[in-house]
């Protein structure tokens, strides 16, 4: 026994967040590309004990799972969404729980951006037409996508990754909208500075007068099924649905039939409902030509994932000594 505090770690994570944590406590990492069984997850923590819980948006942290380490102080998601976790469950047992926000919010945009134009341009069909060896000439009809520049960019959600998504836009002379819970003016005055002017309009407008519109809402109990049926009607047939926030927003069953009845055009998608996506799953019969869909890659660069780690680890680090967390999840949900 060496009296220093323990770590567990769900899954294995960038080695900096790692590394962090082993300079002042002992860190014990789950092995596997796979995350835990939810039992699972609790029996080991039974077991093990830890002072602290370092988690992925992978696993349902609830109540179970805070009760299953009689000595648990702090855990830390590697996320800056936070829908996994019962923070309520976590109040109300004095349980600190931390996330990641702003860190990711560019290369999740630079992500969103990529499923914009590979939806506009058709890239992942191209792709696929080349490999299947169907590629046999020059056609002044092949593939003809639809124009970025000039467009109007509809944002849904204007906090930090969808301010971010919509500043990619100067640059393609787009005309952008946005919905959110009220107008965001110091986000609109962030875009004005670099040269974007960004209008506040209701959902059902900024749906009818988009021709891409991507999501960027967290997922709560207001936003789950935020795009059903009757917002997808409201689309364009030209148009393009992103998401890089929650498979949840969207309604899978309303988006199946939107595609399949061509009320929009293409829906580009990071993340599913379900997730993960079995490859039976109805959805996707419509890829590559009216889908494209990633398995949740938004974060996923090499240095962002790193720098995600480190922030887990000194939100642990901080619940560990009994201090506030840098980052609270349950802060920023306004539950302290
Ligand atoms: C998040 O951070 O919430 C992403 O969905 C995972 O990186």
């Amino acid at each position: 026994m060496t009296g220093r505090q323990t770590v567990y770690l769900a899954r294995e994570v960038p080695q900096a967040g790692i590394d962090r944590l082993e300079r002042a406590c002992e860190v014990i990492v789950r092995e596997g590309e796979r995350p835990p069984p939810h039992d699972r997850l609790v029996e080991r923590l039974a077991e093990l004990e830890p002072e602290g819980l370092f988690c992925t948006v992978s696993e349902t942290v609830d109540a179970a799972v805070l009760d299953a380490s009689p000595a648990l102080r702090v855990v830390g998601t590697m996320s800056v969404g936070y829908d996994h976790v019962d923070l309520a469950a976590a109040a109300e047992r004095g349980v600190p729980v931390g996330h990641t926000p702003g860190v990711l919010s560019e290369t999740t945009a630079d992500l969103a951006w990529a499923l914009l134009m590979a939806g506009a341009r058709r890239v992942v069909e191209a792709d696929r037409y080349v490999h299947e060896g169907e590629w046999e000439t020059w056609g002044p009809k092949l593939l003809l996508g639809r124009d970025v520049h000039g467009a109007t960019l509809g944002v849904v959600g204007l906090g930090d990754i969808g301010t971010a998504l919509a500043r990619r836009a100067s640059g393609f002379d787009m005309d952008v909208l946005y919905s959110h819970t009220g107008r965001n003016e110091a986000a609109e005055a962030e875009l004005a500075a670099s040269g974007v002017d960004a209008t506040f309009r209701d959902l059902d407008d900024l749906l009818a007068r988009s021709d891409y519109v991507s999501l960027h809402v967290p997922l709560t109990d207001e936003t789950t099924g935020l795009i059903g049926e009757r917002e997808l009607r409201l689309m364009d047939e030209g148009s393009v649905l992103v998401n890089t926030a929650r498979g949840e927003v969207v309604d899978t069953d309303a988006l199946d039939r939107a595609l399949s009845e061509g009320w929009i055009r293409h829906a580009a998608l990071d993340v599913t409902d379900p997730e993960p996506l079995p490859p039976t799953h109805p959805l996707l019969e419509h890829a590559p030509e009216r889908l494209t869909v990633a398995p949740h890659i938004g974060s996923a660069s090499v240095e962002t994932r790193s720098e995600m780690a480190t922030m887990t680890a000194e939100n642990v680090l901080a619940g560990l000594r009994g201090e506030s967390l840098p980052h609270s999840a349950l802060a920023d949900a306004g539950y302290d």
